[in-house]
């Protein structure tokens, strides 16, 4: 292909070589270290995933490329440079930020997520699409997680960098994240092709649920089984690790994982008072209606039965309206 001959792979190989060197082995890339051991992000994962520092001075790389003869209007299309418009001065894009070099399957490296140190926004600055990268084709740490993947027939998907890695901590290798943006339908036929099994690990706020959501729907039609790890409100895998450990995290969140039809049943009733008849039967119907597209007939009876324990039905009356729906649906 022809995008294999860009020169943008050296660079950016170059770059995340250089990042990795400043954060691991220099005094510039101290306050940088010293941030990732507090997160408590140990040397091991900062060789592991090869993260990088990229350091407070407007054109150390560029300079660096520039030695090595790269063609800088070819940099600054490739996202490595920065060509500020009033100035036409050319800067690198990545400064004083923390390095998280995004590969391909293969493991060479096509793109940065570049993490502020501190509060400063935005928190996240990532590499512009170009020729070797598009966003809605790249998961974070897949070269790393595709043979353990293949191995254990599951994938394990966060919402962040940071997720990925401190699982990677609690021996969860076959954990991959999207880049910030809702998964897309290429993503998911990535995953598609190495497993028929994805375990959703996303943060536990209204926002991660809600992609969970719509993570959910895309797997389910791709005929890929979906559990769903629920994360207590407010907290995503990399805090809950950080403050509760590794077996407890594997313990209470990914083995006590739900089934997608539980979550939803979960989410769909957050926030309402099931007190009010007719908001009742409006979950009821809902939770119907999701139930109706269950493949399994003993699957859909689990679900319910829940249903008619939890608000007194008759299982009779659930069934009944079951099919009526399943009618509706052909
Ligand atoms: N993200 C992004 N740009 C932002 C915010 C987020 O690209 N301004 C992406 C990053 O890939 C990030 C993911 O969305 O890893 C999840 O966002 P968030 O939960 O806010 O970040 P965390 O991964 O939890 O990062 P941290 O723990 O460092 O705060
Ligand atoms: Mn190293
Ligand atoms: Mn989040
Ligand atoms: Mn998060
Ligand atoms: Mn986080």
């Amino acid at each position: 292909k022809e995008e294999d001959a860009s020169p943008l792979w050296e660079a950016y190989e170059l770059a995340a070589r250089y990042y990795h060197h400043l954060l691991m082995n220099t005094e510039q890339g101290k306050e940088a270290y010293d941030y990732l051991l507090n997160r408590g992000v140990t040397v091991e994962q900062m060789e592991t995933f090869r993260l990088g520092y990229a350091p407070n001075q407007p054109r150390m790389l560029k300079e660096l490329l520039e030695k090595r003869e790269f063609d800088i209007e070819e940099m600054v299309d490739g996202g490595l440079l920065f060509r500020r418009e009033s100035s036409w001065d050319i800067y690198d894009r990545f400064r004083h930020r923390i390095m998280f070099p995004i590969h391909n399957a293969k493991g060479k490296v096509k793109a940065f997520g570049g993490r502020s140190l501190g509060e400063q926004e935005p928190k996240y600055l990532n590499s512009p699409e170009t020729s070797i990268f598009l966003k809605h084709e790249s998961l974070y740490g897949i070269h790393l997680a595709r043979g353990p993947i293949r191995k254990k027939n599951q994938a394990v998907l966060f919402e962040g960098y940071a997720d990925v890695i401190a699982a990677s901590g609690a021996g969860v290798t076959n954990g991959i994240a999207a880049l910030g943006t809702a998964l897309s339908e290429r993503q998911v036929q990535w995953i598609r092709r190495n497993t028929d099994q994805v375990l959703l690990c996303y943060d536990g706020d209204e926002a991660g649920q809600k992609a969970a959501w719509k993570a959910g729907a895309l797997f389910e039609k791709e005929k890929v089984n979906v559990q769903v790890a629920l994360l207590p409100d407010k907290v995503d895998p990399d805090d809950y690790i950080r403050k509760h450990g590794s077996e407890k995290f594997k313990k209470d969140i990914l083995n006590s994982s739900v089934s997608i039809t539980s979550f939803k049943m979960k989410y769909l009733r957050k926030n309402k008072n099931l007190n009010n008849e007719g908001d009742k039967l409006a979950y009821v119907e809902t939770v119907i209606k999701e139930i109706v597209k269950l493949p399994g007939a003993v699957e859909q009876d689990i679900y319910l039965r829940q249903l008619a324990e939890e608000f007194s039905l008759s299982l009779d009356a659930l069934n009944e309206e079951k099919e009526r729906l399943a009618r509706t649906r052909q």
